[in-house]
């Protein structure tokens, strides 16, 4: 475990299948992992925030741990996917540069400081065992108010989330994602919200953002 992430508990970032990312990675997985509406409140969240292509900005947006499709309804002027498997990126049509790197080996981005207008990450944060890491260098790749947005429900493959995230609940989830916001410095105040509805009985996936603006000075 790295220094930056060191101070949480025993066994936090501990997970079922210690295995290399690789070997799980292997086969091109050509699916969504949340459910329809799940999916249409990520890309409402980001057409919300400006991230979504439009003829007023030329953006350059950087989605990690990405797969087969990145979510958003009109393509950015650049998007940048970086995940596991490489058919998975190929497939990704709005793509205009595929990296594959493993974030739990090498959590240093190969890009230039202040390089991105935003940096996404769907459904997959849960995966990270050197999250602070990982999140500072994407503070480091955003330009000053650009923004992070991170996403996530309650599925995930088991055998490969941190235990910490697991043995929690969704509140606690959120707070977990906040934490490594706050810990991994140069964002400004984190805000947390559900954006799937939140009538009780509502049985589909539920969606949570945690999103915050790379600080200015
Ligand atoms: C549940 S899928 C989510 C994919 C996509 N973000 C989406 O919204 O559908 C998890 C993704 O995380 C990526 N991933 C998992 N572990 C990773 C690691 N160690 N480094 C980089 N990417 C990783 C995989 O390539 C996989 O595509």
């Amino acid at each position: 475990m790295s220094e930056i992430d060191s101070s949480y508990s025993d066994g936090f970032f501990d997970r079922a299948d210690p295995t290399p990312d690789t070997i799980f990675y292997r086969p091109p997985r050509l699916v969504t992992h949340i459910d329809d509406t799940a999916i249409a409140a990520v890309s409402e969240l980001y057409e919300e925030l400006g991230i979504a292509g439009s003829l007023a900005n030329r953006h350059r947006v950087l989605d990690l741990m990405s797969s087969w499709v990145s979510h958003l309804r009109v393509a950015p002027h650049e998007l940048v996917v970086l995940g596991m498997n490489a058919s998975e990126l190929d497939a990704n049509s709005m793509a205009t540069e595929r990296i594959v790197q493993d974030l739990n080996v090498d959590p240093v981005l190969p890009f230039a400081d202040g390089s991105f207008d935003a940096v996404l990450c769907c459904v997959s944060i849960d995966y990270l065992v050197r999250p602070v890491e990982v999140l500072r260098e994407a503070a480091r790749v955003l330009r000053p108010g650009g923004q992070v947005v991170i996403t996530f429900s309650n599925r995930c493959f088991p055998s490969k989330a941190i235990r910490g995230w697991l043995e929690t609940n969704d509140e606690g989830r959120c707070a977990i994602v906040r934490d490594y916001l706050h810990r991994a410095g140069a964002f400004d105040e984190a805000h947390v919200s559900l954006r799937t509805p939140t009538a009780r009985g509502y049985r589909g996936d539920p969606l949570y953002a945690v999103t915050a603006r790379r600080a200015v000075s």
